[in-house]
């Protein structure tokens, strides 16, 4: 490489990526759309700006008024509708009795298709809530501002007890089901949580899961971390009849259904709370060490959240609204319980997966339920492509809208989900967004913008990205450089902290770009989202990925998606996967791991024709050092391709722990392929 060469920064290095066309929304979405006024970014422009957001917290009721819309004075603890007061179960629940008691605020569907869906109203919503609120008041004896820990799957009873510590002003603090004791221990460890939740078992995929016995062991690491949890409340998973079969522990574990029936009918006054009390914290993983809990609050999260899931998801009160991800990630909490009821909408909690019993499951409660909202991730809508393809035309439903959120989705994924989910009809937004920032913060407006596959769009109304190279320099719109995606100003759904560590929030979120760490003015503090992303020259950004997803081969900056959206243009291809391998010369040179739809055979010539492709969408500098295709990819539970994994076998480093993977077993089976049956004893 030549001295000139090495003086270019990466995120100055062009990003060989090509245009979509523009897809554009129906005559008959635009009709009905809550959000057609163009003017809408010209009220949420940068001279508008903090109080453009009044508009979103204008759609909750406040028991008093803010006096400050936003307070800097603890730059970058940035403070929303400071002065303000609200409760958050007031608003996803009370508020919407008088007219709508009767409608359904959560549709219960079980894993099961012999067990019937439970439609859970307004009113039966707020009886629950209020019972499990006087639990946590009378029998646990908390109150506003402790924490406590769900480690909860996907049932009904999950929002109910979110929204019973929101009644009275406790921190919840969500532990996805599927995680490990010793992840719901950390968690608990860290925030503190006296009282853990868990129930006996749950279904997923014609099985019984026996969940509680996860809570025995999070109880003894937790105890070993120097933390006891003092009580464990198990809901049941079939009220009055315990399934699992870890008993009971005296004085420590409680059945949620005894313990109710001392607070039947009982009901708890709402308490409010200033909107800048924290509401819930959301634990994510960082680039290193241990996972960070993001603290949400209350009015600022709450108001963004209902602005998002009106504007941009576009909920109307006579939409059936399905998001069909887990509410123990943030996805589920803004965009099933707390955007979605703070709206007044039907919600839709699946516990079950997308292909059980078969690959038309979904489309069959899309079709009981008369779903005309949906919301899901690239991961499942491939899964789908390659499982179902031809599943969603035998079923009879009608959706106006699609979300994809998560990661960057191919355009070829795109195009099907467009046209056989969508049957060439719903619009789709494409959210790109993340556990820290509460909601969305790029996507199209349904009703106004055209859509491009692979492209997450402009910032959502208020919020302003920009792409900085590594130096701090704006890369501006169609200079087709990449680099780190960052949002000029604060937002009301930020979180305002990582939990208990002020220095890890600013350092990680705000060390890179801050030029001056007393400044009180907001402009001088940009968001880093850790992402790598494109603007093209009509402002719509693309993101390529986390920023130690982008791999530099000879000094040209390539996303691993572009790789992998380039091979999934060939037709056999179901899934790609990009890694890493280091290359002596190149620096980096990407290793192609893919899979195949049903009813295709590996070859030689199909690995050779997926090289070829690549090659041709972005150039030959993106030659895949080889084409792995393999059975299945290694996947976490919920559904994220484990590219760490995949980087470790083609580098001949160490998988660590692969046992919380889905599919443990398939590693073996890849690395075998990958590295011959014969040890690999490094060369001394
Ligand atoms: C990371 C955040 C968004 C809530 C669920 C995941 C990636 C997210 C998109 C998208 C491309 C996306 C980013 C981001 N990501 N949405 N639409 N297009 N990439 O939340 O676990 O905090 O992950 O997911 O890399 O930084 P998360």
């Amino acid at each position: 490489m030549s001295e000139k060469e090495m003086e270019v920064s990466e995120s100055q290095i062009a990003v060989h990526w090509q245009e979509e066309d523009y897809y554009y929304p129906s005559e008959e979405f635009i009709a009905q759309a809550n959000v057609t006024d163009k003017s809408i970014y010209d009220r949420f422009s940068l001279e508008n700006f903090p109080d453009c957001f009044t508009e979103y917290a204008d759609l909750l009721d406040w028991d008093e008024k803010w006096h400050t819309i936003l307070d800097t004075s603890d730059a970058p603890l940035w403070k929303w509708f400071v002065g303000g007061k609200l409760n958050v179960s007031y608003n996803c629940i009370d508020r919407h009795l008088a007219k709508n008691k009767n409608k359904t605020a959560l549709h219960f569907v079980p894993d099961s298709e012999d067990e019937r869906i439970q439609h859970i109203t307004y009113q039966e919503l707020y009886t629950r809530v209020n019972e499990v609120a006087a639990v946590l008041r009378d029998f646990c004896g908390l109150k506003a501002g402790d924490r406590v820990t769900l480690h909860l799957p996907m049932t009904a009873e999950l929002p109910i007890t979110m929204l019973a510590c929101a009644r009275l002003g406790i921190i919840h603090s969500v532990v996805f089901g599927g995680f490990s004791p010793s992840a719901c221990a950390d968690r608990a460890v860290d925030s503190q949580s006296r009282v853990l939740f868990t129930i006996d078992g749950y279904y997923r995929g014609g099985r019984w899961i026996d969940h509680k016995k996860n809570a025995d062991e999070a109880y003894e690491i937790s105890r070993k971390e120097g933390h006891e949890i003092e009580k464990i409340l198990v809901w049941e998973r079939h009220s009055g009849e315990y399934k699992s079969s870890s008993p009971l522990k005296e004085n420590r574990d409680y059945s949620m259904n005894e313990v109710l029936k001392n607070y039947r009918r009982v009901k708890v006054d709402p308490v409010s709370m200033p909107a800048e009390a924290p509401l819930f914290l959301m634990y994510t993983s960082g680039t290193t060490g241990k996972p960070k809990g993001c603290q949400h609050s209350t009015g600022g999260y709450l108001s963004y959240a209902a602005g998002t899931s009106k504007y941009i998801q576009d909920i109307h009160p006579e939409d059936v609204y399905w998001c069909m991800a887990d509410i123990g990630w943030i996805t589920g909490h803004s965009y099933i319980v707390y955007g979605p009821l703070s709206i007044c909408a039907s919600s839709v909690v699946y516990e079950g997966i997308p292909n059980y019993p078969d690959a038309g499951r979904c489309w069959r409660i899309a079709e009981e339920l008369d779903i005309n909202i949906f919301h899901t991730a690239p991961t499942v809508i491939r899964a789908l492509r390659k499982i179902g393809p031809d599943e969603p035309a035998k079923y009879n439903y009608n959706f106006k809208h699609m979300t994809t959120v998560g990661e960057p989705i191919e355009p070829a994924v795109w195009k099907w989900y467009y046209e056989t989910i969508g049957k060439g009809k719903a619009v789709i937004v494409d959210t790109w967004w993340q556990t820290e920032t509460g909601g969305f913060l790029c996507t199209t407006l349904p009703g106004i913008s055209p859509m491009k596959p692979g492209s997450a769009g402009p910032g959502a109304p208020g919020i302003h990205p920009f792409v900085l190279d590594e130096d701090g320099k704006e890369i501006m719109p169609g200079e087709g450089k990449a680099g780190n995606i960052c949002i000029k100003n604060p937002w009301p759904g930020a979180f305002q902290t990582v939990w208990g560590n002020r220095e890890r929030y600013i350092e990680s979120y705000y060390g890179q770009y801050c030029k001056d760490r007393n400044s009180k003015d907001w402009r001088d503090w940009p968001y880093l989202a850790g992402d790598a992303a494109v603007v093209a020259s009509d402002g719509y950004f693309r993101i390529l990925g986390r920023i130690d997803d982008v791999i530099n081969v000879s000094g040209h900056r390539l996303g691993t998606k572009e790789i992998e959206s380039a091979a999934l243009n060939v037709q056999e291809l179901a899934e790609a996967a990009v890694v890493p391998v280091a290359h002596e010369v190149k620096g980096k040179e990407p290793d192609l791991y893919v899979s195949l739809k049903p009813g295709f055979e590996a070859s030689d010539d199909l690995a050779k024709r997926v090289s070829e492709q690549v090659c041709n969408d972005i150039g030959k500098i993106a030659r895949p050092r080889k084409v792995w295709i393999v059975p299945d990819m290694p996947k976490t539970r919920s559904g994220k391709i484990m590219r760490r994994v995949l980087g470790a076998i083609s580098n001949f480093g160490d998988v660590g722990n692969v046992m919380t993977l889905a599919n443990p077993e398939i590693v073996d089976e890849i690395k075998k392929m990958v590295q011959g049956d014969d040890d690999v004893t490094p060369v001394t």
